[in-house]
Parts: structure tokens; C-alpha cells; sequence
């Protein structure tokens, strides 16, 4: 029996990473979260029949309970509020690989008189490592639901602090493996963990907190792997190394789309994240733009032969995704060339424009990634940016103070005509101006997404 418990559990760790090899591309996708869901399943039923479990009443009901909750809140939360859910559920991985390796610490101490080394090092890094994720993803989600303040908290000898946490609780930890009966010392560690988890997360801007929990991801993972050690079961190693692997990964591109280092993020980054007011300091108010109402945008695009979409964080925001598909659709009928450029950190959320041009049936070969369409501006007649700012910042390029300096940017202000939609002049993200809008062939087509996009979508319709 042994055996096919442990052919299944590789089975279903096999199946886990095709699952996550697949989710490398839009179109496999779907089929790399099937054939995950299934190592799931597989997993779980091995598990429960493998583990000669007593009762199931305790687990029906856990199953039954969180199941519904899961459910509701799935439905429930909006695409714009998907990364504090997945904070949230990053934190609840994080707080359950500790509860874990605690009870697995009660039960091998009644089994055995002493731990070995190996397992008592592993109960202390699953506590350590879960605690931090449990708190840090509830101050993420708490950041991002505006519960807790977004802006960057910094207070006095914040690093020595968190360095001095740390290293007691690596201390307490070291005295619990020469002697596994101070049981004091692990419940010392959890609640220092607990506090460095809070103090980790609070300095991060709101606006940085994506980054923050895809951090808190990686560590959910390892302190999944770590429990898996502690419990002895390969599949949960594995499964937790994916997850702090992915998310690491994941951390690092998010990162280098932003041209920020990790610690410039998890110590505080920039003051003026997040931004959505004016910009701090400019001199916008004494530069012109040029501004297009629907009949004359309409024209522009009718006379087009090449039109590149960008769409940012404001289609996200007004839910603009089936505007942007009609008038695509609208233009193709008119035989104009129409392809979307997305940048890897438009909006808020790794994939963000990808998730919302997929639900509005736009499909995948239309999309292009920043590298794959940059060179191609020159070459475009309406550069059309809907709801994005910084990424299209062509300060990023040039000017050495900005905070931007170095980011990859679309080249849109290449293209003939660049079009912005969005409600003002106001900043995005990063709370700088951008120079784009003041540009000789930039066009300023003011209003939210969604209202505007349907009145061109009318006008052409009408041409
Ligand atoms: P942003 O620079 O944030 O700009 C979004 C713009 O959308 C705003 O300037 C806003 O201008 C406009 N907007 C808001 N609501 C709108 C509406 N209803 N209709 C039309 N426009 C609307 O967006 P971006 O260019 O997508 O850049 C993303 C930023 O987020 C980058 O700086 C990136 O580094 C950062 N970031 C991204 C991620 C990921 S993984 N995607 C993670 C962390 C941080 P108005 O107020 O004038 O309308």
C-alpha cells in the first residue's frame, strides 16, 4: 500500500509541474490548471486514505465549511481585487504550515522521546517561515483593502529591529534543537515571527504590495516544503519548492518590469507610490496639450492603416476590456491592422490586461509583449493608450532623476499619432508627470475608458 501511495504522490507532483509548465503561455493555460487541480485531488485522496485517519467527521466539515467560503469569496471579489485575495490565501498557506509543524511536534514528542536533529530544524523553520507569511499577507491584504495605511510607514531604527527579531528567534531556535523538550522556545518563536511578519510588510507602500505578496507567496511555498520535511511526505517538499520557486521567479520579473531592486521594494521604495492625484511638483499646469473630442478621434482612427491598443491600469479600472474589443473589432471591419501591446507590469497585477482582454474574447495572437512590439512603433499610424501612464513614460529612457529612469517602457510616442484616453492629467502610479501627454503628435482624448471608448466605437460606426 506504502508503495502506491508514493507512486501516486509522484504522480501527482509530475502532474504539478506540467501543470505550471502550461500556465507559461495564454493558450495552454486552462489545461495546466486542470492537470494541477488533478495532482490536487490525487494528493488529497491519498493522503486521507494513506494516513489511516480515525474519523472523518472533523474533516468533512473542514472540507464542507471552507469549501463554501472559498466559493462565495471566489465569486464575489472582483478582478480588481484579486491580489489581496490572493494575499489573504497566501497568508492562510503560511499560518497553516505552522499550526502544522506544531501538531506534528506534539505528536512525534508522544511517539518519541527526543526529535532528531533534522526534524526539530524543519519544525523551527515551518513555524518561523509560516508565522511571517501569516501576518505579512494580512497587513498585505489589510494595505490593499485600505484597512491598513498604504502609504510607506517608516519609524526609527526600523532594520536593527527587525535584524535584532530575527536573529532571537534564530537563537531560540538553535536552543530548541539542542533541547527539544523547551517547548517555551517554539511558542517564543512563533510570536516573534509573528510580530516581524507585520513590521516586514507595514513600511511597503499599498501600491507596492503585489510585489509584497507574490514575496509572500514564495515564502507560503517554503514553508509548505519545510512542513513536508517535517512530516516526511516528498509531495509537499515538492509542491512547496513550486511555490516559493514560481513565486521568487515571479518576484524578480515584476521587479526588473519596474527596473527596482527587490530591497528597494521591501524597504519602502518610493514615497510617491501609488499616486492618483496631481503630480507632485510638475509644472504641467504651464505646459498645452492638445485635446480630441469622439468625432475628431473617430477620424483619426478611420484614416489609420496600423492601430496599437495599450491598455493600463484605468481599463482595469473603468472595466473597459469590451469597449476596447468592439472598437478593435469595429476597425478590423474596416480592414485597419489592430494588435495590443502589453507591457509586463501594466496594472496591478502580474497578467492583469492579459486576464481581462482573454475574458473579453480578444484573442491571444493579437496580443504582443513589450519586447516582441517595441521596435515595430515606427511603423504605426494611431498609437491608441487606454488608461496607462507610466508605462508609457518616455521619461523612463532619458531623464537620470526620474524615478522611472531605466524601466522598460512602450515606445508609443514613436507612432504617428499617439492617442491617451484617460479622465485627466493625472498622474499614475508612480506619481510623476509624464511628458508623453505634452508631445507633438500626442492627442488627449479625456473621459473614463469605458464611456469614451463607446462613443468612438459610435462615431466610426457612423463614418
Ligand atoms: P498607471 O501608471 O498606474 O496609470 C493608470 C492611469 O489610469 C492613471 O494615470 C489614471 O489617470 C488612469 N485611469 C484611472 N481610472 C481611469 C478610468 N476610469 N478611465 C480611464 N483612465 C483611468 O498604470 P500603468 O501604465 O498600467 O502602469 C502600471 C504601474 O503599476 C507601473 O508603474 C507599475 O510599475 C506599477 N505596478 C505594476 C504591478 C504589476 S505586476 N502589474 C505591480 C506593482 C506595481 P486619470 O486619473 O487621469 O484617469
Amino acid at each position: 500500500m506504502q508503495i502506491v501511495s508514493y507512486l501516486i504522490y509522484l504522480i501527482a507532483s509530475v502532474l504539478f509541474i506540467f501543470g505550471i509548465k502550461k500556465l507559461g503561455s495564454p493558450k495552454t493555460a486552462r489545461q495546466g490548471n486542470m492537470l494541477s487541480s488533478l495532482g490536487m485531488f490525487l494528493a488529497v485522496v491519498v493522503t486521507l486514505l494513506d494516513q489511516r485517519v480515525l474519523t472523518f467527521e472533523y474533516i468533512i466539515i473542514g472540507i464542507v465549511v471552507g469549501s463554501a467560503i472559498g466559493s462565495v469569496m471566489a465569486l464575489k471579489v472582483p478582478m480588481t481585487g484579486m491580489p489581496q485575495m490572493v494575499g489573504l490565501l497566501n497568508g492562510f498557506g503560511g499560518g497553516a504550515s505552522a499550526l502544522v509543524a506544531f501538531a506534528e511536534f506534539y505528536h512525534l514528542s508522544d511517539v518519541h522521546s527526543a526529535l532528531d536533529i533534522p526534524t526539530s530544524v524543519t519544525v523551527v523553520l515551518s513555524i518561523i517561515i509560516g508565522s511571517v507569511t501569516f501576518t505579512g499577507s494580512l497587513i498585505a491584504f489589510g494595505k490593499l483593502q485600505e484597512i491598513v495605511t498604504g502609504k510607506v510607514v517608516k519609524y526609527p531604527l526600523q532594520n536593527p529591529i527587525n535584524v535584532l527579531l530575527f536573529l532571537v528567534s534564530v537563537a531560540a531556535g538553535v536552543f530548541f534543537v539542542i533541547d527539544p523538550a523547551q517547548i517555551d522556545m517554539l511558542f517564543l518563536i512563533a510570536g516573534i515571527s509573528l510580530v516581524l511578519g507585520v513590521l516586514l510588510v507595514l513600511p511597503i507602500g499599498g501600491a507596492d504590495m503585489p510585489v509584497a505578496i507574490s514575496l509572500l507567496n514564495s515564502y507560503s511555498g517554503i514553508a509548505a516544503s519545510m512542513t513536508g520535511f517535517v512530516l516526511n511526505n516528498n509531495m509537499l517538499i515538492i509542491a512547496g519548492a513550486l511555490v516559493g520557486a514560481s513565486g521568487i521567479i515571479l518576484t524578480i520579473i515584476m521587479c526588473k518590469g519596474m527596473n527596482r531592486s527587490l530591497m528597494n521594494v521591501v524597504l519602502g521604495g518610493w514615497e510617491t507610490a501609488g499616486g492618483t492625484g496631481a503630480a507632485a511638483g510638475g509644472d504641467k499646469a504651464q505646459k498645452p496639450v492638445k485635446s480630441v473630442d469622439p468625432e475628431e478621434a473617430a477620424m483619426l482612427f478611420d484614416s489609420a492603416q496600423n492601430v496599437v491598443i495599450v491598455p493600463g491600469y484605468g481599463m482595469a479600472v473603468a472595466q473597459a476590456q469590451h469597449a476596447v474589443r468592439e472598437l478593435a473589432n469595429v476597425l478590423e471591419k474596416k480592414g485597419i491592422n489592430v494588435r495590443f501591446a502589453i507591457h509586463p507590469v501594466a496594472g496591478r497585477m502580474p497578467g492583469h490586461m492579459n486576464v481581462l482582454l482573454a475574458e473579453a474574447q480578444v484573442s491571444y495572437d493579437k496580443l504582443y509583449a513589450l519586447e516582441d512590439i517595441n521596435d515595430d512603433f515606427n511603423n504605426v499610424d494611431v498609437a491608441f493608450i487606454v488608461g496607462a501612464n507610466d508605462v508609457v513614460n518616455p521619461a523612463a529612457r532619458h531623464d537620470k532623476n526620474s524615478p522611472i529612469y531605466g524601466m522598460p517602457i512602450l515606445n508609443v510616442d514613436y507612432s504617428k499619432t499617439v492617442v491617451v484616453n484617460k479622465r485627466s492629467l493625472n498622474v499614475g502610479y508612480a506619481g510623476i508627470d509624464n511628458e508623453l501627454f505634452y508631445g507633438d503628435n500626442t492627442l488627449m482624448y479625456f473621459g473614463d475608458a469605458k464611456d469614451a471608448i463607446t462613443k468612438l466605437v459610435n462615431e466610426i460606426k457612423g463614418l
